[in-house]
C-alpha cells in the first residue's frame, strides 16, 4: 500500500530509558517507518529518553506531574502540549503515569501503548518477575490501542518469547525488549500507512480482522 502524501504526525510520550523511542527513531531514519516524529514529551525531567530525542533533533518537553495540583490539571497540560503538534498518533513508550478518561477519550483510536507481557496476562508492573513466578512458559509483548481500562485496550500485535529455566526477570526482560523494538515500529508503520484502524472497539488491518500470528517466532502475515 502506498504511503499517504502527508506523513503521519506522531508524538511519543516517555518516562525513562527510551529504548522503544530509539527503535522508532532508528526505523524512521532507516526509511522503514514513514512518520513525522514531531515531539517527545516526558513526565520525568531526568528521563534518558529526552537525551535520545534531543540527539535526534526532535523537540522535547517535560510535563512534570509534581508541578500540577491535580491529576486532571496534569492531563490537561499534557494534552495541550501534545496538541500543539497536531499529531495523528500519540504513542506511549514506557510512559509510566496513568491517564484519566477525558485524556484517553480525546485521543480515541489514535493512542497506542506497548506493554511488556502477552495481554491480558500480567497487566501492570513487574511483568517479567510475575510471569516467572507464575510458571508461564510463554511471555512477550503487546501493542494495543489505549482505552479507559489500564493495559486492556484492543490488541494490535503481540510477540511471544519462550520462558527458559535459567531466566531471571532481567534476562527475560531483555528477550522481550528485543521483540518490543520490532513490533512497535511495525504497528506504528501500519497506522501511518492508513492500514490500521480501531472500529467499533475492534482492530482492523487492511479493513479486516488482523492476520493470525504464529507464536514462536511471531510471524505477521504481511509485515512489510
Ligand atoms: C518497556 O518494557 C515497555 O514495554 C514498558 O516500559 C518499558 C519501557 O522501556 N511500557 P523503554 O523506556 O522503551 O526502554
Amino acid at each position: 500500500m502506498s504511503v499517504p502524501a502527508t506523513r503521519c504526525g506522531v508524538v511519543v510520550l516517555v518516562s525513562g530509558r527510551g529504548s522503544n523511542l530509539q527503535a522508532i527513531i532508528d526505523a524512521t531514519r532507516a526509511g522503514t517507518l514513514p512518520i513525522d516524529l514531531r515531539a517527545v514529551i516526558s513526565n520525568e525531567p531526568s528521563a534518558e529518553a529526552l537525551a535520545r530525542a534531543r540527539g535526534a533533533g526532535i523537540p522535547t518537553h517535560v510535563v512534570d506531574y509534581h508541578t500540577y495540583p491535580t491529576r486532571a490539571a496534569f492531563d490537561d497540560a499534557l494534552r495541550e502540549t501534545i496538541d500543539r503538534y497536531a499529531p495523528d498518533l500519540v504513542a506511549l513508550a514506557g510512559f509510566m503515569r496513568l491517564l484519566g478518561p477525558a485524556f484517553i477519550d480525546h485521543y480515541a483510536g489514535r493512542l497506542m501503548n506497548i506493554h511488556p507481557s502477552l495481554l491480558p496476562a500480567f497487566p501492570g508492573l513487574r511483568t517479567h518477575a510475575r510471569a516467572l513466578a507464575a510458571g508461564a512458559t510463554l511471555h512477550g509483548a503487546t501493542v494495543h490501542f489505549v482505552t479507559r481500562e489500564t493495559d486492556a485496550g484492543p490488541i494490535v500485535i503481540q510477540a511471544a518469547v519462550p520462558v527458559r529455566h535459567a531466566d531471571t526477570p532481567d534476562i527475560l526482560a531483555t528477550r522481550v525488549l528485543k521483540e518490543e523494538h520490532r513490533i512497535y515500529p511495525l504497528a506504528i508503520r501500519w497506522f501511518a500507512e492508513g492500514r490500521l484502524k480501531l472500529a467499533g472497539g475492534r482492530v482492523l488491518l487492511d479493513g479486516a480482522a488482523r492476520p493470525e500470528q504464529g507464536l514462536v517466532p511471531p510471524v505477521p502475515r504481511s509485515p512489510e
